[in-house]
């Protein structure tokens, strides 16, 4: 028996104690870790941290402030109906001020019918619950997280920031993390807020980050792995910790190297194929690849077809999808660097489509992504250069069955 099992090393879904890496921020050259604490310590200030999805943020918080003081809600906890500090209070069983505070809003001056002298006496009360949860935080060393923030309608993030804009002056400690691009405009542009902000930026992941994963995980697990194959499992891996951490656990699972005690090597590149293909069963990209491979709507018309290997016939939607698929795996993608990716799959085929061609069908995926639901934000067209939002979906697109 090895001393530890694959599961406990290689986590992609929680908090990863054997091969947890820090990551020094190009902004400051300090570690992220040292930024969140640095934040913390700064009292009257409340901190913003912005990443990609599936970087660490979550992580990063649990490995500073530590799980067991940490009070973790999410955007979607809060409901316009409910006065912020109740939810945070139920969060930690605390009961604030009986049930005025429970059935009035903080915006109680939109409600209809109630004379302003009740309206007071809820407010004093409410006042009153407020601060037993600042003090409550700040005895028992808790951080409230405001995890996914994003996910609050712009109204209840408003609201949220003008509460705590009031409650970090008397030192309550919280975090609001999001994503980028979606609006945390509610704090970072929040003129109330302004010179009262902590802002963490967490990049994408480089390789060597990756890689680190890998080497710190088989070590632990007593594997030695050829570090060319750590370089292909950080390639594939694009900027993501996660996919690392689960392809990782995958190349485990198929080696069987719980229970088969032989193996302290792994050096062969087939059994990073198979991982890879393994890793991609649980994606939920197949509708979504589907429907981006079909295209716009032809009414009824066929499409020009190319022949490629193996007799396989493709339009231009099937080989854009190819094209980015192909090596090496890459996150942003120039029109010229796609034009040369299908002059690749296309060979000396007489009538290759060209760049004006090309622009035009991603134009056209673009459009179903607009149009369609937030699962289907995979990539986006911007400044002649395709980025590719969600590196698991290219992983999919490389490795999955579709
Ligand atoms: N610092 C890290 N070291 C190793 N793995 C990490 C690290 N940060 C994140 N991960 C991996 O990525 C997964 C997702 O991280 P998480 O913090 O949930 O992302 P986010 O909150 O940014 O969406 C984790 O469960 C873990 O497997
Ligand atoms: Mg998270």
């Amino acid at each position: 028996m090895r001393e530890l099992k694959a599961n406990d090393v290689f986590k992609p879904g929680s908090f990863p104690e054997h091969t947890y890496i820090s990551r020094t921020s190009s902004e400051f050259s300090y570690s992220y870790e040292f930024r969140l604490r640095q934040a913390l310590n700064t009292s009257g200030f409340l901190t913003s941290v912005i990443g990609p999805s599936k970087a660490g943020k979550t992580v990063l918080c649990e490995k500073v402030i530590g799980q067991d003081n940490i009070v973790s809600l999410t955007g979607s906890d809060f409901k316009y109906s409910h006065p912020f500090w109740v939810t945070v209070a139920n969060k930690v069983g605390l009961s604030i001020e009986g049930e005025q505070v429970q059935t009035t809003s903080t915006v109680g001056d939109r409600l209809p019918g109630v004379s302003q002298s009740i309206l007071s006496s809820m407010k004093e009360k409410f006042i009153t619950g407020k601060d037993q949860v600042i003090e409550y935080f700040k005895q028992n060393n808790l951080v409230l997280v405001l995890d996914d923030f994003h996910y609050a309608s712009e109204e209840i993030q408003l609201e949220i920031a003008q509460q705590l804009k009031d409650a970090i002056r008397k030192e309550f400690p919280a975090i609001a993390i999001s994503l980028p691009h979606r609006a945390d405009d509610a704090i970072r542009k929040n003129p109330d807020l302004s010179g009262r902000l902590s802002l963490i930026n967490i990049e994408p992941w480089k390789p060597d980050a990756l890689q680190k994963i890998a080497v710190t995980g088989f070590d632990a697990l007593g594997i030695t792995i050829d570090p060319k194959l750590v370089e292909t499992l950080a390639a594939e891996s694009l900027t993501s910790p996660q996919l690392m951490q689960s392809i990782c656990l995958n190349l485990c699972l198929l080696l069987d190297i719980d229970n088969n005690m032989s193996i302290i090597k792994i050096e062969d590149p087939s059994t990073l194929q198979t991982a890879f293909r393994a890793t991609t069963t649980n994606l939920p990209y197949k509708d979504i690849v589907k429907r981006l491979k079909s295209g716009p709507s032809t009414r009824g018309q066929k499409r020009k077809t190319f022949s490629i290997h193996d007799g396989e016939e493709a339009d231009i939607y099937d080989l854009l999808l190819k094209a980015i698929a192909i090596d090496p795996p890459s996150t942003a993608l120039s029109l010229d660097s796609l034009k040369s990716r299908f002059d690749e799959i296309l060979g000396n085929h007489p009538s290759k489509p060209d760049k004006n061609k090309i622009k035009s069908a991603i134009e056209q995926t673009q459009t179903i992504i607009d149009t369609s639901g937030s699962i289907y934000q995979v990539f986006e067209w911007k400044d002649e250069m395709l980025y590719v939002l969600e590196p698991l979906f290219l992983f999919y697109l490389r490795w999955g069955m579709h």
